[in-house]
């Protein structure tokens, strides 16, 4: 099922799943796993029973654009439709709120993922944490 997180034990483990997956392994802080966003974002869990096994979020930009951000898949999980689920839901969600068109930066590895999904590169963008190579992608929905 994906639906938002709602109890506090749920949001914990929507962000324990992002820190895991996407900051963990680069050894960083606990809590760089958020930011300022979370407060107005959109948030979406691909919930396995009780459990969290993937994460993602909505972002309403101006100019009818949406920000997918934040996209994580729990490492025993990958490789089994979750994050596409969970993507195609997010741009369901972005064309409910009038958005004709989602953006994000994907991570190198990440790029055949979205491309899948009929994402396209713009350009190359940002370098974190100096070695993660980020493409600033986007797709007309
Ligand atoms: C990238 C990620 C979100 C994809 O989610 P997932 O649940 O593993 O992917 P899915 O099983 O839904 O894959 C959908 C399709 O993309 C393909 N795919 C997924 N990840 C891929 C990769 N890294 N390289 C090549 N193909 C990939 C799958 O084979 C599948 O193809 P199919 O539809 O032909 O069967 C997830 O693997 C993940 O969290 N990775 C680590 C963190 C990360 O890189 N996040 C993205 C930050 S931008």
């Amino acid at each position: 099922m994906i639906r938002s997180p709602k109890t506090p034990e749920e949001w914990d483990s929507y962000y324990d799943l992002r820190y895991i997956i996407l900051r963990e392994p680069w050894n960083q802080a606990r809590g760089s796993e958020r930011n300022e966003g979370d407060e107005t974002a959109k948030h979406l869990a691909f919930f396995d029973n009780e459990s969290i096994i993937g994460v993602g979020r909505l972002d309403l930009m101006p100019n009818n654009i949406g920000q997918i951000r934040f996209m994580a898949v729990s490492n025993h999980q990958q490789g089994k439709g979750v994050g596409k689920n969970l993507m195609l839901h997010m741009e369901s969600m972005a064309k409910e709120e009038n958005c004709n068109e989602i953006i994000l930066h994907a991570r190198e590895i990440a790029l055949p993922f979205y491309e899948k999904l009929d994402y396209t590169v713009v350009e190359k963008s940002h370098l974190l944490f100096n070695e993660i190579q980020h493409y600033l992608m986007r797709k007309k929905i």
